[in-house]
């Protein structure tokens, strides 16, 4: 396993224009080596201002959108028209201004569960995984205070290697279930990208990346690509508490 990289950036525009450039790179990679990219978005807000950029004239053209597949870390289980939906957040920032063929937007079929209960959401969404091939060319991750990413809260119990690609969870104190990957589909990944902004995250991050390993308390430190990349992509804020400074 490869050890992670470190890059901290000045404030918040320069790390959502980090993560663009990432997105732009690999992108441009993926599909001079395999003729496609695939692309797994993460929710919450740090990643909107990078997909905005995205979609603007500065980004926009470098990446093959027709052939991109996109999919999600993790969704919440709403409609896909919520304003809490990882992939509603996605097509109003990012995807809606893109040439993406439909049927390249490989999102969370929430809608499954009114009529056969959220295993039909996992089964689903598991199986476009496996259909694809789980080994996606870049997953973007971010991390919450309590070190959950994805939807991996503390305390998840994670499947096996080679067990379940998709489960069921839920965010604490929060009224709404979730569908999480499992870090497998992370490990799986050639490019790994953590994208964490703010002084809220820096106690946690310290212990993340300083402390020991305790992915049951901290699961963001499942996040490892097995046999690629792995980019930890801060704002000066989150990083404050950091002993050493890799910087970009
Ligand atoms: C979600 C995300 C989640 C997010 C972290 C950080 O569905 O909420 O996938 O894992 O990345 O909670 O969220 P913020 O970027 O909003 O701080």
């Amino acid at each position: 396993m490869m050890t992670p990289e470190l890059w901290v950036m000045p404030d918040e525009s320069e790390l959502a224009r980090a993560g663009a450039e990432i997105f732009v790179r690999c992108a441009r990679e993926s599909v001079s080596k395999r003729g496609r990219f695939s692309v797994m978005l993460s929710g919450g807000n740090t990643p909107k201002k990078m997909l905005e950029l995205l979609a603007g004239a500065e980004f926009l053209d470098q990446v093959s959108w027709k052939v991109t597949h996109v999919f999600w870390g993790d969704e919440r289980l709403v409609p896909s028209d919520h304003p809490d939906s990882n992939f509603h957040m996605a097509w109003e920032a990012l995807l809606q201004l893109t040439p993406i063929p439909p049927d390249q937007i490989h999102r969370v079929r929430t809608e499954l569960a009114q009529a056969k209960g959220v295993a039909a959401v996992i089964d689903d969404y598991e199986r476009q995984i496996r259909d694809f091939g789980s080994n996606f060319d870049l997953i973007y991750l971010g991390m919450g205070e309590d070190g959950h990413t994805a939807s991996l809260f503390p305390g998840t119990s994670i499947p096996a290697e080679g067990g379940r690609l998709v489960l069921a969870t839920k965010a604490p104190s929060q009224p709404v279930n979730r569908i999480s990957i499992s870090p497998q589909v992370i490990s799986n990944a050639r490019q790994v990208s953590v994208i964490v902004s703010g002084e809220k995250k820096a106690r946690t991050l310290q212990s993340v990346l300083e402390g020991p390993f305790d992915p049951k308390r901290y699961p963001v430190q499942w996040v490892h690509s097995r046999d690629g990349e792995t980019l930890w992509i801060v704002d000066e804020r989150a990083a404050s508490l950091l002993s050493q400074r890799l910087s970009a």
